[in-house]
């Protein structure tokens, strides 16, 4: 199977991005092949510093490279490193219909948000269709917030299809029901916009100031909690084992157990499970040339694919390009 994932370099990743989606892509490339970008023209909707946006680029490859992603076996890239994206960007608009980008939920909250609507945030679905669609993926691992997405590029690839033949895979979304939402230190979604995220290479006094802050209900220590709408619980069980589940899960429910003992628990959870690739990501940083030949590797490998996939597309259209590309 082809699995694609993409994931903008707009701020620092945190502990969402990893179980809701980095986890899952890791997890996929042994049996599959497996592509995995940077979404660099995305970011530019939010992120206008250039030198922040190349920078915030590398540390979302770096971060790839320090969790486990193999550059041999999978694809890592920079989006702009296949401007053919961008083509088949412009193609895709002339068949999606402006309901199905009306009814986007995610440009009515970055709008609600603050963000300045232009057309970039509009069209983001769109870009994002053509991401998917121009390598044929098969699968597209996501957290919750990216359905609405998937399900728009697999209308605009059955759009595409209907009007000119079969030339694109329909994609499935791969989401994991026990990951889907991880929520941040406030209970609501884990996401950079919101402030409320736990770094994934956070350490440290920082780290247990974050953890230790993350906002509960004001039961006392003796009463009987919730644990299902209790964050402390719902993060400390994406590392725990079913059995330790359990038991804090009765604990929560038993009383005589206060909220700061659970917090302690996700605090050593996090080292165990971070700290690992906190050493290997400060070694790449330590060789950026390292990082950029990947990337480069990544970006012509990608770009092959890319670049076969268009010519069909082209032809389909009635669009063939009427000279060779230069050499
Ligand atoms: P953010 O909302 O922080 O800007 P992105 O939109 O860059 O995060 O998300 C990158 C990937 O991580 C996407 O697949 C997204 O679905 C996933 N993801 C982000 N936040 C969470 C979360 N809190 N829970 C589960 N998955 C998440
Ligand atoms: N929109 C995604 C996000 O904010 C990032 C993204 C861009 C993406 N292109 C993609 C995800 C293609 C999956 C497939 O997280």
């Amino acid at each position: 199977m082809r699995v694609l994932s993409g994931i903008q370099p707009s701020g620092r990743l945190h502990i969402g991005n990893y179980f809701g989606a980095m986890r899952q892509h890791l997890a996929l490339q042994a049996e599959n092949e497996a592509y995995y970008f940077m979404a660099t023209y995305h970011a530019l909707t939010t992120v206008k510093d250039p030198a922040e946006l190349r920078a915030l680029t590398l540390g979302v490859a770096m971060d790839y490279l320090a969790l486990g992603l193999d550059p041999e076996r999978t694809v890592l890239f920079r989006q702009q490193d296949v401007p053919e994206t961008t083509e088949l960007t412009w193609i895709l608009s002339c068949v999606t219909p402006m309901g199905l980008l009306e009814r986007a939920t995610s440009y009515k909250d970055k709008v609600a948000a603050g963000l300045i609507p232009n057309h970039g945030l509009f069209a983001y679905p769109v870009l994002q269709a053509a991401d998917i669609l121009i390598y044929l993926s098969d699968i597209v691992p996501v957290g919750q917030d990216q359905k609405q997405h998937i399900e728009i590029t697999r209308d605009i690839a059955q759009k595409f299809n209907n009007e000119y033949g079969e030339v694109f895979v329909i994609p499935d979304a791969y989401i994991l029901e026990e990951t889907a939402v991880v929520p941040g230190v406030d209970g609501r979604k884990m996401s950079k916009s919101y402030g409320n995220e736990i770094g994934m290479f956070e350490e440290g006094r920082a780290l247990e100031k974050r953890v230790m802050g993350i906002v509960t209900d004001s039961a006392g220590v003796e009463d009987p909690k919730d644990p299902e709408t209790s964050t402390p619980f719902l993060l400390l069980k994406l590392m725990t084992s079913p059995e330790e589940t359990d038991e804090w899960s009765q604990r929560y429910r038993a009383g005589g157990m206060g909220y700061g003992e659970v917090k302690k628990r996700l605090l050593e959870l996090l080292e165990e499970t971070f700290s690992p690739f906190r050493e290997k990501r400060r070694e790449l940083e330590r060789d950026p040339a390292y990082v950029e030949d990947v990337l480069s590797e990544g970006g012509r490998r990608a770009r092959k694919v890319a670049h076969a996939v268009m010519h069909s597309v082209r032809e389909a259209v009635g669009l063939p390009i009427s000279y060779s590309p230069p050499a």
